[in-house]
């Protein structure tokens, strides 16, 4: 059982009490985040409707006292529990070379941070997850998340939701070499309880989508499979659309319509595809806000289904995996319990995400996961969250 918020926090400040042999003073919590319409259109300037899940980056940390550990130096010593390693962050310009790779998130917005004005001091903490990595549920975005969240409280400062978000985005497209949109970020920090957040990626605009109704849950399954594939296409889907905006005379292909692409001759083939699903799946978004908000789930769920087959056909982002395990959970029907599914996040792996009847969710978990696994030979996790608050 993966432990509530609640346990991991205790959890932390006792890793930190063993460890350190005092007490944490602040503790900063970020959760993943799952995106359940609007994938590949937030570095489009488009529309995206993300949640944050019940799975958490939490840091435990307290300041280091001045001389009480000879050696340490300045800046933060981060222990992570998933690696059992030591980094030790001190922000001072470039990345030092030989830092652990997963320090290069939380290096990236401390030296951010610094940048600013807004330093932390010598700390010591532990960095505890529940965030799968690399399946697609933004354990990165959770890591920059937190390590500001913390920040913030050490240092007494406060950003807002946008700034934030776009500050974490950027130490990762800067110091992680990924070049990511703002959704992941945005959602691990300004996500409601009780609510999806519709983002305009151009304005930063945000609206908070209830999902009020108390018979349907989201549900999110792991394929099990991560292809470093994912590592080359990104930036290659994101310059073909940067391309295609460009041939159509458009500041971001949030200003394209349908019918410029199909009727356009400046775009070939592959242009055209790419720049469909762009222009599609923003529409799309709108209309699942629409839907969900009236409580029209069957909708919703054929809006997943077209998102879905955009993603495989179009723009290409999928896998056999992924689309075996699709079908695993559309094979189940409405009848079942099934309103929708797709793939989540950059894609080429990870998981599906699905809007089921609450009530069925043990047994669509267990045909799904037993079709997906006599298909492909893989076990497939799997678990409903509801949406949660976002960084505190
Ligand atoms: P995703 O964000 O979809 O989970 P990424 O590959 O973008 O996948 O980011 C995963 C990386 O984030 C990990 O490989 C690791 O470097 C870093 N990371 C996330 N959580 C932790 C953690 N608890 N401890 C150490 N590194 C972490
Ligand atoms: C993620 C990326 C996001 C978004 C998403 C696809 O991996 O971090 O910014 O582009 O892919 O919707």
């Amino acid at each position: 059982m993966t432990p509530a918020l609640s346990e991991l926090v205790d959890r932390a400040r006792s890793l930190f009490a063993e460890r350190f042999g005092s007490q944490a003073r602040w503790v900063a919590a970020a959760p993943g985040r799952v995106n359940l319409i609007g994938e590949h259109t937030d570095y489009n300037d488009g529309f995206v409707l993300p949640m944050a899940i019940d799975r958490h980056v939490v840091i435990a940390a307290a300041p280091r006292e001045a001389g009480g550990d000879a050696g340490c130096g300045p800046g933060m010593r981060l222990w992570s529990e998933m690696t059992g390693e030591t980094a030790t962050i001190d922000p001072q310009g470039p990345l030092p070379s030989g830092l652990a790779r997963w320090a290069h998130y939380p290096y990236g917005v401390l030296e951010l941070l610094r940048q600013r004005g807004v330093a932390m001091g010598a700390t010591d903490a532990v960095l505890l997850s529940t965030v799968p990595l690399g399946s697609g549920l933004s354990s990165s975005a959770a890591l920059e998340v937190a390590t500001a969240t913390l920040a913030e409280a050490a240092a007494g400062a406060e950003l807002g939701v946008a700034d934030k978000a776009r500050l974490c985005q950027q130490a990762e497209n800067e110091f992680a070499g990924v070049p990511c949109g703002v959704m992941d970020q945005f959602a691990s920090a300004g996500c409601k309880e009780g609510s999806l957040l519709r983002l305009d990626c151009r304005s930063f605009e945000t609206t908070d989508v209830a999902m009020a109704d108390p018979n349907v849950a989201v549900l999110i399954v792991n394929s099990g499979v991560s292809h470093n594939l994912g590592d080359s296409e990104y930036p290659k889907r994101r310059s073909a659309c940067e391309a295609a905006a460009t041939a159509l005379g458009v500041d971001a292909l949030r200003d394209a319509t349908a019918d410029m692409i199909e009727s356009s001759d400046k775009l070939d083939d592959l242009a055209r595809r790419r720049a469909r699903h762009v222009v599609t799946e923003n529409q799309r978004v709108l209309d699942f806000c629409d839907a969900i908000e009236s409580g029209r789930w069957r909708e919703a769920g054929e809006l997943m289904v077209a998102s879905h087959e955009s993603l495989r056909d179009d723009y290409e982002v999928s896998c056999p995996e992924v689309d075996t395990l699709v079908e695993c959970l559309l094979a189940i029907g409405a009848d079942g319990g099934v309103h929708g599914a797709r793939i989540t996040g950059g894609g080429f792996g990870g998981c599906v995400v699905s809007l089921i009847d609450r009530a069925k969710a043990d047994s669509i978990i267990a045909s799904a996961t037993q079709a997906y696994q006599k298909r492909t030979g893989i076990d497939a996790a799997a678990f409903v969250t509801p949406p949660c608050a976002g960084a505190a």
